[in-house]
């Protein structure tokens, strides 16, 4: 097992969850709560067999809304919790962003925890104490800064995960290699795809590693902290336009963000052409020509990272180093 404390929060790596109640001091299994995700209930119910007060959230970013969140907070109360009471969230981001929006608000915040059973989760989006929902198809527009007391990453959960969703996992990864480290991104290139799950506790903890560097500086998404969203102002438009899987989508995203990079000259070819090898080493895409450019544009000038027509945008110098550029959405246009 490998331990990492970030302000209040510890994160244990490489265990299991049986081990749960023997890491947790002062734990309490009468008065602890879990929201798990549907599916990992299903695959991994044997794991769960003696738990009580569980409250299933269903598969999906749907489950993601206030008027669930109102549903799972009746549940709790129907249950008997109370401001003492622990909740877990065991699951994707769907679930980890529920759970700590609901312990931050339920009773004014009681404690909480997350067991991340997807390789985005563990490597993502347990990390950082962002913990929001979705208002109107606005994603994460309500939400919290609130980290858990822990993070418990078990990878046999990850057996049970599809490809698809192991790949938009290594998107992030990739995503954390290209903007932070060299070495990460090296391991990726040299990476047999038939080794990924025997060597994950590398990647996840390199990724975590890059993660918690970039968000202890930055808590509020000020500056350093938007270097997380390489690839994700193009990658956001072509997921809500296109609905390809969010890895699909942040691929495409980085391939804009690097072609722009590579016109304005920041981002010499060679590089540019390691990271397309990466991403296609993983299945991938790389081939933007099918996408409408304009119709992206457009919508990314309406998201709510775009303030007076300029935005935020995360430009490499080289891998492993990248920087927030401001541009306007016509430079983007001629990028
Ligand atoms: N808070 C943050 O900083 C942050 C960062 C990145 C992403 N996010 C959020 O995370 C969410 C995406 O997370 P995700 O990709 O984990 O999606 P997810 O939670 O929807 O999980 C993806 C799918 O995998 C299934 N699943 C989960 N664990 C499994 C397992 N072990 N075996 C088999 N199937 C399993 C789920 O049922 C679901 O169908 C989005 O809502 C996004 O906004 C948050």
């Amino acid at each position: 097992m490998k331990l990492l404390n970030y302000d209040h929060t510890k994160i244990y790596l490489d265990t299991y969850f049986t081990n749960l109640s023997s890491l947790l001091e002062c734990f309490s299994e009468q008065n602890t709560y879990y929201l798990i995700d549907e599916n990992v209930l299903r695959l991994h119910h044997s794991k769960f067999a003696s738990i009580k007060n569980l409250i299933i959230i269903p598969s999906g970013e749907n489950s993601k809304s206030l008027n669930f969140i109102s549903q799972i907070v009746s549940n709790l109360l129907s249950l008997g919790a109370n401001r003492k009471s622990y909740l877990i969230g065991i699951g994707g981001g769907v679930t980890t962003d529920i759970t700590g929006f609901v312990a931050s608000v339920f009773m004014r915040g009681i404690s909480f925890g997350f067991i991340p059973t997807t390789l985005l989760a563990m490597c993502d989006a347990s990390i950082g104490g962002k913990n929001g929902v979705n208002l109107n198809s606005v994603k994460n527009i309500v939400g919290v800064f609130n980290n858990p007391d822990f993070i418990l990453i078990d990878y046999s959960f990850l057996k049970t995960l599809s490809n698809e969703e192991l790949v938009n996992g290594f998107a992030e990864i990739i995503k954390h290699a290209c903007i932070a480290s060299e070495d990460l991104f090296v391991k990726l290139e040299n990476i047999s795809q038939k080794n990924l799950l025997k060597n994950i506790d590398d990647f996840i903890y390199s990724s975590i590693l890059i993660k918690l560097d970039i968000v202890l500086i930055d808590k509020k998404e000020e500056n350093q902290r938007k270097l997380l969203n390489f690839g994700h102002t193009f990658g956001h438009a072509i997921e809500s336009i296109y609905g390809f899987s969010h890895g699909k989508s942040i691929s495409l995203g980085m391939v804009f963000a690097n072609q722009i990079a590579t016109k304005m000259g920041y981002l010499d070819t060679n590089q540019n052409t390691r990271i397309l090898n990466v991403l296609n080493s993983f299945n991938l895409p790389s081939d933007i020509s099918s996408i409408n450019k304009k119709e992206v544009l457009e919508l990314i000038y309406n998201d709510k990272k775009a303030i007076k027509s300029n935005i935020d945008f995360i430009i490499l110098n080289n891998i492993g180093e990248a920087f927030v550029k401001s541009l306007k959405v016509i430079d983007l246009i001629d990028g």
